[in-house]
């Protein structure tokens, strides 16, 4: 079955909260079709015909626990100044370090499984390492990331510990600026 917007778990189920497990490698038959699945949602949901068709909302990124699987698998793509958008589709990622400077998107943060607005800076580092197994490339990697694309990766990975963007955000003072913090436009 496809993933659709419908499909996808809402912040107000608690099992949102779970933390979630790592993957054997090399990956399950099961979770290899859940990763495509994951694939297929971002994918298809960029594309105006089919997310209309499909009820797909678009999505930069996706993880497992938000389609109801509590393993360490995430999906990231995001667009670059190339024609191909950067795809990332992981298995156990892990942040193996960070920056001491922070940055945050300029306009905060959304999630598919977020449907009330809830403004603010979402602070994070801005450049990380994060060592995973690419499911694409089937083999483990190191990668190295700064910007937008290391923003959503920290998203994703959050999901994984059962944390929500809204989590970081300031409540006294949500648009307060971090001293040295980069504003992503
Ligand atoms: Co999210």
């Amino acid at each position: 079955m496809r993933i659709n917007y419908e499909t996808i778990v809402k912040d107000t189920d608690p099992k949102l909260r779970n933390k979630s497990k790592p993957v054997d490698l090399p990956l399950s038959p099961k979770h290899l079709a859940l990763a495509k699945k994951m694939l297929r949602y971002v994918k298809d949901s960029r594309d105006e015909d089919k997310a209309e068709k499909y009820n797909l909302r678009p999505a930069v990124g996706l993880a497992a626990p938000q389609v109801g699987e509590f393993v360490h698998i995430i999906m990231v793509m995001v667009d670059t100044e190339d024609q191909e958008p950067m795809i990332y589709l992981l298995a156990n990622p892990k942040i193996v370090s960070h920056s001491v400077q922070q940055a945050a998107l300029k306009g905060g943060e959304g999630c598919l499984s977020v449907e009330i607005v809830h403004e603010g800076f979402v602070k994070r580092a801005a450049r990380i390492t994060v060592r995973a197994y690419d499911i694409l490339a089937q083999q483990e990697v190191l990668i190295k990331e700064h910007g937008y694309a290391a923003i959503v990766i920290q998203h994703e990975i959050d999901h994984l510990n059962g944390i929500l963007f809204y989590d970081h955000i300031n409540t006294q003072d949500p648009w307060a600026l971090s001293e040295n913090m980069l504003v992503i436009e």
